[in-house]
């Protein structure tokens, strides 16, 4: 894998750099600006290298369509800042512009596409996408490790058309990864959670063989919840997911390896509610689960204690809604003790896990934060990523 840093003339070549600027927006306010922060030094190096950059990115899900509460234009603006440079935001059709058309404006060096996710080709792999968007630039550098598991356009299929190269963000996240995956020390205990349901689930039956322990909170700990029988009232859940969670558990036993999942929950009738305990035979038709209980609080509690490595993606709760916040914000203070200690080896990963650690001013109090959720489980998984795969 060829680095950017290693590329002798960039002077007045058109770099297009994809990032994963999917930061957190409430109201068009972005809660958390870690993503943005973490490309700071590869649009630094681009910029002292005299480049011209076409910043390419995606923020939410907006399912191929135009959608103005996922414009990319506050993020534009606020690295703009960041960095003390205009940002133009080009919203003009992607397939209509032509290279000459992008740095016509001699003060410009920096553009930013508006949201890639905005054509439906983006996620369809499209090689046409890739291929027009290739004539834009003179070289590709992929920033975005959290998205290195998609195999979309603008990852994978792109550099089959251009020089390509892995940025300085992507390369620290995969050094770290790599270090986590060959020094583990066990008991290792992997926590996760999140609301992205569909995205992770599949992956917990491969990481069964490599961990002792897999805490399962969140949006997914409602499907294990149902399964085992329970009614989860109006939370989130995902369809057609039985099959593979009786082979987690399946698997689990031969390997023996615990799936921990919550023996009571905090519920609301809406996220903006009130919290209440609750044990899970006494849920209501109308309400939610947004949190973990007491119980299953001390429970991962008393597991972190006795854990030497801890790998956590994804929040327990509704943490947005601080009624919601009390597991994560437990779980994350029963890590920061023990590496206080020195006793743990930790690892934290995914957008909105780290907008939380972020939060509580922790940061430093974990040996490696990485941006990526998805992608690093399934580096975790041993899976090679799409775009890592195209980079090498
Ligand atoms: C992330 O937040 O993990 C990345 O931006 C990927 O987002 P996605 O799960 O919508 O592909």
């Amino acid at each position: 894998m060829n680095n950017i840093k290693d590329q002798e003339n960039l002077n007045k070549k058109i770099v297009l750099l994809r990032l994963d600027l999917n930061v957190p927006l409430k109201n068009g306010i972005i809660t958390d600006e870690t993503r943005i922060d973490k490309i700071l030094p590869v649009i630094k190096f681009l910029i002292n290298n005299n480049a011209l950059i076409v910043i390419i990115s995606h923020i939410g899900r907006p399912n191929g369509k135009v959608n103005n509460d996922l414009s990319l234009k506050p993020i534009c603006k606020n690295l703009g800042k960041k960095i003390n440079k205009k940002i133009r935001i080009i919203n003009d059709n992607i397939f209509e512009l032509k290279k000459d058309d992008l740095f016509k404006n001699s003060e410009d060096q920096i553009v930013f596409l508006e949201n890639i996710r905005f054509y439906k080709e983006e996620e369809e792999n499209d090689i046409f996408l890739a291929k027009h968007l290739a004539s834009l630039g003179d070289l590709f550098v992929n920033d975005a490790f959290s998205c290195s598991h998609r195999a979309h356009s603008t990852i994978s299929k792109i550099t089959e058309f251009l020089p390509s190269f892995a940025g300085l963000q992507l390369e620290t996240e995969i050094n770290a990864l790599k270090k986590v995956t060959t020094e583990i020390k066990k008991p290792i205990t992997c926590i996760i959670g999140g609301s992205k349901i569909s995205t992770k689930i599949g992956v917990i039956k491969n990481l069964i063989p490599k961990f002792d322990n897999i805490i399962i909170v969140g949006g997914m700990a409602n499907n294990i919840l149902n399964f085992k029988g329970n009614h989860i009232g109006k939370s989130i859940k995902e369809e057609n997911c039985e099959k593979i969670i009786k082979e987690i558990f399946e698997t689990s036993k031969y390997h023996s390896c615990n799936i921990i999942y919550p023996k009571d929950v905090m519920v609301g009738k809406n996220v903006d509610d009130k919290s209440q305990v609750k044990k899970l035979d006494k849920i209501e038709n109308d309400e939610l689960i947004l949190d973990i209980g007491p119980d299953t609080v001390n429970e991962i509690k008393n597991i972190i204690k006795i854990s030497k490595t801890v790998l956590w993606n994804g929040p327990a709760g509704y943490f947005e809604n601080p009624n919601f916040a009390n597991g994560s914000y437990e779980i994350a203070k029963a890590i920061i003790k023990k590496n206080k200690e020195r006793s743990i080896y930790s690892v934290v990963g995914g957008g909105d896990t780290v907008a939380l650690i972020n939060q509580m001013n922790a940061i430093k109090n974990f040996n490696f934060v990485s941006t990526a959720g998805g992608a690093f489980l399934e580096y975790l998984e041993g899976k090679e990523l799409p775009g890592i795969k195209a980079l090498n």
